[in-house]
């Protein structure tokens, strides 16, 4: 598999302004402002800390992808980001690792619109793989 870096973890909030707020606290700092994603009905903010990128999601209608997944998780990460200079062969060598796309590669105006695939393994839950612009 080629190598893969975390880009971000996803950590889903149920309103965007109270968790950054928060996370700002704890001495996170905004890495870019907050966007509203059209495709996925969400609210994005990156944070960073540490060497650590957080991305908050918080889902702006009961129409958002992300909505279900609130209501079963609450406030919590829910995803870790990769990055590959290879997308295809990677998409390619965790499907064989046992990955499912659960959708398939979408923009993401958060990232400046860079295309996204959310991928799920039985025993690992949801990652998020970036393809390079
Ligand atoms: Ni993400």
């Amino acid at each position: 598999m080629p190598a893969l870096k975390v880009h971000h973890i996803g950590y889903l909030v149920k309103k965007i302004e109270p968790a950054v707020r928060t996370f700002k606290a704890l001495g996170y700092q905004i890495e870019k402002d907050t966007v509203r994603d059209e495709i996925r009905l969400a609210d994005i903010c990156f944070l960073r800390k540490d060497g650590y990128r957080i991305e908050l999601v918080s889902p702006c209608s009961e129409a958002s992808v992300v909505y279900g997944l609130l209501k079963k998780y609450k406030n919590c990460p829910y995803h870790i980001c990769y990055e590959t200079a290879d997308f295809d062969s990677s998409f390619a060598a965790l499907r064989k690792e046992g990955f499912l796309p659960i959708d398939t590669p979408t923009p993401a105006p958060a990232l400046g619109g860079c295309e996204v695939v959310f991928m799920t393994h039985a025993s690992l839950g949801m990652i998020e793989l970036i393809r390079p612009t």
